[in-house]
């Protein structure tokens, strides 16, 4: 009997839609094994930075970073992401600027409740953000909420959130991966990035990602990960 009673793409669906051949490198198991623990290992060593250099980054690295990052599955393959960089050092200030101006109110005059200040006490995070301007670029990662076409009609996105967040998780590896360091920092509300960045209304940011080396002799939250058993559920028969 054939595996599939009901193959994927139909005959019908080939006729009106393109296909072509997936492209599948089958691995040995050894080779596998020693893939997954050179890359746990890799992104085990990645840590949210918040001392930089003044070290530039090559453009290109940059844009290599957003290249990895927008292959990204997304909703109905809408790819509702923009990646809105600048290493301008003018632009960078005024980020800077505003971004400290919102964390005031955070965390001086406790928009973020008691609970909440409780929970980055660890990490001892603040209003200052001197980083902005010290690190070489920053990249804003904006979600489309909706696709606005040439005529002006707007076009629907699905699951925005979720195919913005998991490009999100694949910048910030592809950073790792490179040699470069950034901090994923949301200084909420960032509406000051569409005005600061000259962005359409129809995106919002995301997360502000500072990037560069770095500084040396950093310091970093003596953080623990949870142990496997603690994320992952393998489920052995029906619950119900
Ligand atoms: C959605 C999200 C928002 C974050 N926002 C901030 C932020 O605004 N400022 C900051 O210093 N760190 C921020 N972080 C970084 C976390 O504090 C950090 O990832 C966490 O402490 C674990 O440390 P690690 O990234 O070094 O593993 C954020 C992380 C995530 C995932």
């Amino acid at each position: 009997m054939e595996l599939y009673q009901h193959p994927y793409p139909s005959a019908a669906l080939q006729a009106a839609h393109p296909f072509t051949e997936l492209e599948f490198h089958r691995m040995s198991e050894d080779e596998m094994d020693a893939r997954a623990e050179a890359f746990f290992a890799r992104l085990d060593a990645r840590r949210s930075v918040r001392m930089f250099s003044d070290e530039p980054v090559p453009r290109r690295l940059v844009e290599q970073a957003i290249r990895t990052a927008a292959t990204a599955p997304s909703g109905a393959h809408k790819q509702p992401w923009r990646f809105v960089a600048t290493d301008n050092p003018k632009v960078k200030r005024a980020i800077r600027i505003a971004a400290e101006e919102e964390e005031r109110v955070n965390y001086l005059n406790n928009r973020m409740n008691p609970e909440w200040q409780a929970a980055l006490a660890p990490l001892g995070t603040d209003h200052h953000k001197e980083f902005l301007e010290i690190a070489p670029w920053i990249v804003v990662l904006f979600e489309e909420r909706f696709e606005i076409l040439a005529d002006g009609t707007r076009r629907k996105n699905y699951y925005v959130k979720e195919s913005v967040g998991i490009a999100a998780g694949i910048f910030i590896t592809a950073l790792h991966n490179m040699g470069l360091a950034t901090l994923t920092h949301t200084p909420t509300p960032m509406a000051f990035l569409r005005a600061i960045l000259g962005r359409p209304a129809n995106e919002r940011p995301f997360i502000m990602f500072p990037i560069g080396y770095p500084l040396p002799g950093s310091k970093v939250p003596d953080l623990t990960r949870k142990p496997l058993d603690e994320v992952a559920v393998f489920v052995e028969e029906p619950i119900r």
